[in-house]
């Protein structure tokens, strides 16, 4: 992996920066790109913003092997600190590839005076035996691990966790009657375009002219499996940042997008100029939401512990907790009855979520059916939307796994349900 050198010869303040970003992710006071946009690291040069999110990103991709090779060379764990400036140092090493000189003298250099020793010390003895920091059996935390096993078996678990230590390449939608044949990349089965280029994607041919907007494959199925009718009334709850929403608002479908967070629906309202779509945008609990209306086609994408996402924010997994998990199953069982509600007879209902866990996925459509008795399961047919043909459930749901598409996609969850006449 090649990445931008840092500007000051030593390259501390974007070490520094890593190191924090490291911090607030792991401790969840904010995701990589959110710790971005903090005063503190709004001000660095661009190219040591860069250095300092790869350099955490990487750290984060590896960060079970890392701990695990840590672990053996330190006889208690030293201050937090410290300990994020040893992972740091490990990825330079190992995954950025940087002259050991250089890696340890700048992971040193970040530690208090009286523990640089045993930082260079640490550090020196990886250099001498290097870990395997690929090994899928260590990337993803221990629970999270043994509970993809018991949910897939063992191969397929091993298959998923390996995909954690890959980059990701950059799925785009494209808007309806773009072409994208000034882009280098793929496109796949349903439509979406894998692009294979680098840089800053705002550079790309066709963004300002809004021609595309960045989605994963597994997250464009959702909406093209509600399919809404031209002109029909389509609700999209839990719509922020919008990909979902501009999928619908593309189909000529009338879009209302309800979301609680009215930040997070400025998203949408940018991503609906941009790509030049129409939506309703209503900030509202979509549980509590005081409005009357029935659509024909509902969307729900509930919020979840994301645990799909992890090949674009590893942090997601170092994050979760067990606990939060049936806390989540709980918040999703009520919005799926909320959608529900808003469904008019004859109408169709998507439930998706970016999740791995059968609680959030599997778990929501079995006790959904059992309370719900005017829905049932619409399956979904071999390979529509663009979903990979491993992903399809014997009950026509869609359980699509990271490794389901060459290359990876994001994990989902998406069952589609039709109300009663
Ligand atoms: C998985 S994201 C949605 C992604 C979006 N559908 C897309 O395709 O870009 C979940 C969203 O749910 C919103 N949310 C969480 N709880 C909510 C609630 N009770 N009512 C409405 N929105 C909620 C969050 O603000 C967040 O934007």
């Amino acid at each position: 992996m090649t990445e931008p050198a840092p500007r000051d010869p030593s390259g501390l303040a974007a070490r520094k920066a890593a190191l924090d970003l490291l911090s607030a992710a792991l401790s969840r006071r904010a995701g990589l790109d959110e710790g971005l946009s903090t005063p503190a690291l709004a001000g660095l040069p661009a190219r040591d913003r860069a250095f300092a999110r790869a350099l955490a990103m990487a750290t984060l991709r590896h960060l079970g092997p890392i701990d695990a090779a840590l672990a053996a060379r330190l006889r208690s764990p030293p201050p937090e600190r410290v300990m994020q400036a040893l992972r740091l140092g490990a990825a330079q090493l190992f995954v950025l590839k940087t002259p050991p000189h250089a890696a340890v003298a700048a992971t040193v250099a970040l530690a208090p005076t009286a523990l640089r020793a045993l930082v260079n010390a640490v550090l020196r003895g990886l250099a001498r035996e290097p870990p395997d920091l690929f090994d899928p059996d260590r990337l993803a935390p221990d629970w999270l691990y043994a509970r993809w096993r018991a949910a897939y078996g063992e191969a397929e678990a091993r298959a998923i966790a390996a995909l954690i230590a890959e980059e990701p390449p950059t799925d785009l939608s494209l808007r309806p009657g773009a072409t994208s044949d000034d882009l280098q990349g793929e496109t796949l089965p349903g439509g979406t375009f894998r692009a294979a280029m680098g840089g800053d994607l705002t550079g790309w041919p066709g963004f300002a002219e809004g021609r595309w907007w960045v989605q994963d494959a597994s997250a464009a199925v959702a909406a093209r499996l509600l399919d809404p009718a031209p002109g029909g009334a389509a609700l999209d709850l839990c719509a922020a940042p919008g990909g979902k929403t501009l999928q619908l608002a593309a189909t000529g479908a009338r879009v209302t997008a309800v979301d609680r967070s009215a930040a997070r629906l400025r998203r949408v309202t940018e991503n609906l100029a941009r790509i030049g779509l129409s939506a309703e945008l209503v900030a509202a609990d979509a549980a509590a939401w005081p409005d009357e209306r029935r659509f024909e086609a509902v969307l729900l994408d509930a919020p979840c512990s994301a645990t799909g996402t992890f090949r674009r924010h590893p942090d997601v997994l170092w994050a979760a907790r067990p606990p939060e998990i049936g806390k989540l199953a709980q918040v999703q069982a009520r919005l799926l009855d909320a959608a529900a509600r808003r469904v008019e007879p004859g109408g169709r209902l998507v439930y998706c979520v970016c999740s791995l866990e059968p609680e959030e996925g599997e778990g929501q459509t079995e006790a959904f059916l059992a309370r719900a008795p005017g829905f049932r399961l619409e399956p979904v047919a071999p390979g529509e939307g663009g979903a990979p043909q491993a992903s399809l459930r014997a009950d026509g749901a869609l359980r699509i796994l990271p490794h389901h598409r060459p290359g990876g996609t994001d994990g989902f969850y998406i069952a589609r349900f039709r109300r009663a006449p």
